[in-house]
């Protein structure tokens, strides 16, 4: 078990891509906090891997919300070693239809509760002394524009420009920041991208869907389980030298 003994945050993990690493690190041996908006979900989902996961309530644009979860999860679990900063939304619509308040909820989520949970997670970290381990989710999306998808592209890329700069500086203290920049994975999350785009290029539900799996090089979406093996790799001592780095987990979709 290559994580035993070990503690973790994961922001957004009430279900998708978040949830898989929590049963992942579970099974590694690591006790998770499952953090999420959507408590009852996230509490359903941590009586279901069962001892090892708790569920804390969390809102990532919320700094009193951010400071009550990490307060909960340290008394719950004795210690945070391990934040997956996980939480995210997505958005979609041509340029001239951006509208400002979308923007700013996208960019309150993915780039303020990013930069922000991981600023208290790292606090927690300095105190106790001993370093850690922080991963955020980036995505495909980050290392390039898309046409519909200014917003969310904007924030990835910002999430993969906090990771370089918090990377650097955090690794005087002994933490790691890295993040994972997946390409299609499907699930509940691409359901809802797959309608932004059944509206915005008139294609039948399920239709792009289709199409993007078809155009991974692997041959196929990704699933939540072709993530984990990163997930858990970026967590142990094999990736003691590794900073502020992006790693593209995404079957070939795009190469940096
Ligand atoms: N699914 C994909 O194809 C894909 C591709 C690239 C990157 N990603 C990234 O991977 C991560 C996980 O994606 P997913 O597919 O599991 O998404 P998802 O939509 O299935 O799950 C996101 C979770 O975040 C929670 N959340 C939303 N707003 C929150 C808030 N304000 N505070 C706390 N929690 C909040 C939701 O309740 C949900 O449980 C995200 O960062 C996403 O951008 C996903």
């Amino acid at each position: 078990m290559r994580l035993a003994g070990k503690t973790a945050l994961i922001t957004g993990a009430a279900r998708g891509i978040g949830r898989a690493f929590a049963e992942a690190y579970v099974k590694e041996g690591a006790r998770v906090a499952i953090a999420d908006i959507d408590i009852a979900r996230a509490r359903a989902t941590a009586a279901e891997i069962g001892r090892a996961a708790v569920a804390v309530e969390l809102d990532v644009t919320r700094q009193d919300s951010i400071d009550a979860a990490i307060s909960e999860t340290v008394a719950a679990l004795g210690r945070i070693d391990i934040l997956i900063n996980n939480a995210a939304i997505f958005t979609a619509a041509p340029l001239v239809e951006i509208d400002r308040k979308d923007y700013e909820r996208v960019f309150s989520i993915n780039v303020a509760g990013t930069l922000f949970v991981m600023q208290a997670v790292a606090r927690h970290m300095i105190e106790r002394g001993g370093g850690g381990r922080i991963i955020n989710m980036a995505s495909q999306a980050g290392r390039r524009g898309e046409a519909l998808v200014a917003v969310y592209c904007a924030s990835k890329a910002a999430v993969i420009s906090l990771t370089q700069s918090a990377g650097l500086n955090l690794i005087a203290h002994g933490i790691n920041v890295n993040a994972i920049a997946p390409g299609v994975v499907d699930g509940e999350h691409w359901d809802g991208v797959d309608a932004f785009f059944a509206r915005y290029e008139k294609k039948p539900l399920g239709q792009k869907k289709r199409e993007v799996g078809a155009a991974v090089p692997f041959g196929r979406m990704g699933t939540a389980a072709d993530l984990t093996g990163m997930a858990i790799f970026l967590a142990t001592p094999e990736a003691d030298y590794i900073v502020a780095q992006t790693f593209n987990v995404d079957g070939g979709n795009w190469m940096s």
